[in-house]
């Protein structure tokens, strides 16, 4: 991969030139940039596969303008900006800009890395298959019936045992948790911030306001408060659904628990399936009912619920046969309680699949993915699969 550096300070592009070649890039151009230089005068011969632009002693609004020409004739090319500006408005305007990551000039030790693999790992990561990607939204019957902690792992299973890019959509406004659990930086920005910008929403604009939180995941996170998130339509929900199954295989929604919110609406509307979390308690199988009854008077047919019975113990639990026989639908899958290892991943942000991938809700998860993803040719296809027409 080739990469052209640009820096009004010699030794901050040697730096920069080092931090490249050190990921694996060719740098094919390091362009000493004089004074007031035009950026646009430096990028005649721009080719290969990343840009990296100090934009220190720059008015960085004129740095931008040329950058978005070029992203918008370049579009497989990465755009690192550094800058002096910590503005918010800044930040914004690059990412409108098309430029994939912002960092302070000078960067810190280890932020430009990051950055360098951000960058690589979305480059490589693009949709396995033609068409949308399946939509996948999570919601609990009572408060933590475990949706979150399914929600996310689920989605780094598909993303790293399957290898399918993945997008989790944080809809919990109140509690936001599924940020926590799976990354402990903040997201650059949030649902709220890019459904203000839908009007000019694609898939640069989302990538460029997700965190990549490991190969091939990336998280939307949710506002900072909860009623930033109420400002958000039915309208652009929609759209940022759209956007987002068409530049991902999978895009995992954790619900907000009341699915009659307006952006839960909208998503369980555009779901291909809703996993709906309980546990067998007969208080649970009471808010099922409610909960099914909500979801069937917003014209969700029954046959995109999945449900999973969570913390599944058969010795203590209610008979599965028993809740099916109540609600008059299967259950779909069971996932055991596993307290110690579940509460360590919470306690140290580190997602469960990834701390212990031998873990039995892991493994009950596993499962799920496989089915999601379709078996590899030979072992046949999942129902799920078989449903989604899925080819050999
Ligand atoms: N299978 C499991 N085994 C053990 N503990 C679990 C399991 N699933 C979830 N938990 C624990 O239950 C708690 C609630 O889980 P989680 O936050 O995922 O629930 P939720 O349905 O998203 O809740 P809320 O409705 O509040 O968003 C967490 O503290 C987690 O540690
Ligand atoms: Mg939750």
């Amino acid at each position: 991969m080739k990469a052209t550096i640009i820096s009004r300070t010699g030794s901050l592009l040697e730096e920069l030139r080092s931090a490249a070649e050190a990921e694996g890039y060719e740098v094919a151009q390091a362009l000493l940039r004089k004074g007031n230089q035009p950026l646009s005068s430096l990028l005649a011969d721009m080719g290969g596969d990343l840009l990296i632009v100090d934009s220190a002693g720059a008015e960085p609004g004129d740095d931008l303008v040329t950058l978005e020409a070029l992203t918008r004739t370049h579009p497989s090319l990465a755009v690192i900006m550094l800058s002096t500006s910590g503005d918010a408005n800044v930040l914004i305007a690059a990412m409108r800009a098309g430029v994939r990551e912002v960092l302070q000039s000078p960067p810190k030790a280890g932020e430009l890395t990051d950055a360098l693999r951000h960058v690589a790992q979305r480059q490589q990561a693009v949709p396995s298959e033609a068409g949308r990607g399946r939509v996948i939204a999570f919601m609990s019957v009572k408060p933590g019936s475990g949706a979150t902690v399914l929600a996310t792992n689920l989605a780094y299973l598909l993303a790293t045992a399957h290898q399918k890019r993945t997008a989790l959509i944080d809809l919990d406004f109140v509690l936001a948790e599924a940020s926590f659990f799976m990354s402990d930086s903040h997201g650059k920005t949030n649902i709220s911030e890019v459904a203000k910008q839908v009007s000019r929403l694609d898939g640069k604009l989302l990538a460029a306001s997700m965190l990549n939180v490991a190969p091939n995941l990336f998280l939307l996170a949710a506002p900072d408060g909860p009623e930033e998130g109420y400002g958000v339509t039915a309208e652009q929900m929609g759209r940022v659904l759209e956007v987002a199954r068409e530049h991902h295989d999978f895009v995992v929604i954790d619900l907000v628990r009341t699915p009659d919110a307006t952006v839960s609406m909208k998503a369980i509307d555009m779901a291909d399936f809703i996993f709906v979390v309980l546990e067998a308690t007969v208080p649970h199988l009471r808010d099922l009912k409610r909960s099914l009854g909500i979801l069937r008077s917003l014209d969700c047919p029954d046959s995109k619920l999945r449900l999973i019975v969570n913390r599944y113990d058969k010795h203590v639990a209610i008979e599965l046969s028993q809740i099916e026989k109540t609600i008059g639908l299967k259950v779909d899958y069971t996932i055991p309680n596993s307290f110690a290892e579940v509460s360590e991943s919470l306690n140290t942000g580190v997602l469960l699949a990834k701390a212990h991938p031998k873990n039995p809700v892991v493994r009950g998860l596993r499962e799920i993915a496989d089915e999601l993803v379709g078996k590899p040719a030979g072992s046949g296809h999942s129902w799920i699969g078989r449903l989604l027409g899925e080819q050999g």
